[in-house]
């Protein structure tokens, strides 16, 4: 049985006989637009059955929920240039293409011209051009069609061996006899701050999903095939094998902190999990958001409607004089003590193929992720 998925019911939206041959009109996606696709038809975005539609989208950019009161934070939008917009009558359906491949079929509802300054400031919390989450909001076309989805066919899988659709990871977690799972979400290479809330998390509940969002991210951000690779070897060396699944996050991400965080919640239910982390500036960027605004946000909604429980970590780190990984909640120390690297910081380190103390990362995880980073930079 599992947890109820967001809304109810887990969406499948999956119709690989659904006849197209008739429609003429398509939308070629970008890659958000493609993984929204997808995850949509796949019921990773359960209840969502489509892209919004102008009430659902005010509804959501004002009040963080459906038109019909259901949470849910990021608006899921489809949007076009204003010349397709113009040939594209409501009521019409439009193909959805990647590279001129028909990925799925849009049935128009609505076809509406956003606010992307208001979208920007509620949901990013700020208009700046500067935020890549904004950039791209900003950066993509400027009308928006509505409407219910039919996915005619699935992407290529980069991680086939870790990839669990909604209905999969529930199925493997009542196989393992997992009544509770905790959801992890990252976009960052796994260090050891990151270990030690999955594994304190893991201490009270029956099971882990480490769910790396594989989508679209920013430039400077580690390539997914180099995280996966670690997070491999860091299994591998350092979890109990039966507690454990690996499976990518293949949407991509917005870095709208605060209501990332919801929305990332909110998706793992339908993945199956119970709990979720939430540790320090979740899905945040820069210095946009309070280092636990992320946490803060979910004070907002019942537990009821919500219905998955969020886990809230503060800022850890290796301390040398607790000699062990510890928190601002749980370490009396100074700064002085701790081992504290910015995401910056590491990232140049890896780059120019410096070693990270093991107090900060796995060695196994630093050599992965030296080799991978170094072998980019030759590619490029
Ligand atoms: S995120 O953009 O996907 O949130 P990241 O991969 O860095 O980025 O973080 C994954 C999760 O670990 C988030 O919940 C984040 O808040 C948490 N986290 C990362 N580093 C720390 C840390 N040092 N202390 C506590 N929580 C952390």
């Amino acid at each position: 049985m599992g947890i109820a998925p967001h809304g109810g019911t887990l969406i499948n939206r999956y119709n690989p006989e659904y006849n197209y041959s008739h429609i003429q009109e398509a939308i070629e996606l970008d890659n958000i637009g493609l993984s929204d696709l997808e995850l949509i038809g796949i019921g990773a975005f359960s209840p969502l059955t489509g892209f919004l539609t102008k009430k659902d989208y005010d509804s959501v950019v004002e009040n963080m929920r459906l038109a019909n009161g259901i949470v849910w934070s990021i608006p899921i939008t489809l949007p076009v240039e204003e010349e397709q917009a113009d040939r594209i009558d409501i009521g019409d359906e439009v193909k959805l293409t990647f590279n001129g491949e028909v990925y799925g079929v849009i049935k128009v509802e609505d076809k509406y011209k956003p606010d992307k300054q208001k979208e920007a400031e509620y949901v990013y919390r700020t208009k700046d051009e500067e935020h890549p989450g904004v950039a791209k909001l900003y950066e993509r076309p400027p009308v928006y069609l509505g409407g219910d989805v039919v996915l005619v066919k699935k992407t290529e899988k980069p991680f086939p061996n870790e990839t669990f659709e909604p209905a999969e990871s529930r199925a493997a977690f009542e196989r393992f006899g997992w009544n509770t799972v905790v959801g992890f979400q990252t976009r960052n290479p796994v260090h050891r701050a990151h270990e030690y809330i999955q594994k304190t998390a893991l201490e009270t509940v029956d099971g882990l999903f480490l769910q790396p969002l594989v989508g679209e991210t920013k430039k400077d951000d580690i390539p997914a095939d180099i995280r996966m690779e670690s997070y491999r070897v860091l299994l591998e060396n350092y979890y109990p094998k039966d507690r454990v699944l690996l499976g990518i996050f293949p949407a991509a991400m917005r870095y709208a902190g605060p209501r990332e965080a919801i929305f990332h919640a909110i998706v793992r239910k339908n993945y199956g999990c119970t709990h979720f982390i939430v540790g320090r500036d979740h899905a945040g960027v820069g210095n946009y958001y309070g280092t636990y605004d992320a946490q803060k946000i979910f004070f907002n909604f019942t537990k009821e409607e919500l219905d998955i429980t969020p886990l809230f970590f503060e800022h850890s780190f290796y301390c040398k004089k607790c000699d062990g990984m510890a928190s601002h909640k749980t370490c009396p120390h100074s700064d002085d003590d701790r081992v504290i690297l910015s995401g910056t910081k590491v990232r140049e380190r890896l780059r120019n193929g410096e070693p990270l103390p093991n107090t900060f990362s796995r060695p196994e995880v630093v050599e992965v992720l030296v080799k991978g980073l170094r072998q980019e930079a030759l590619q490029k």
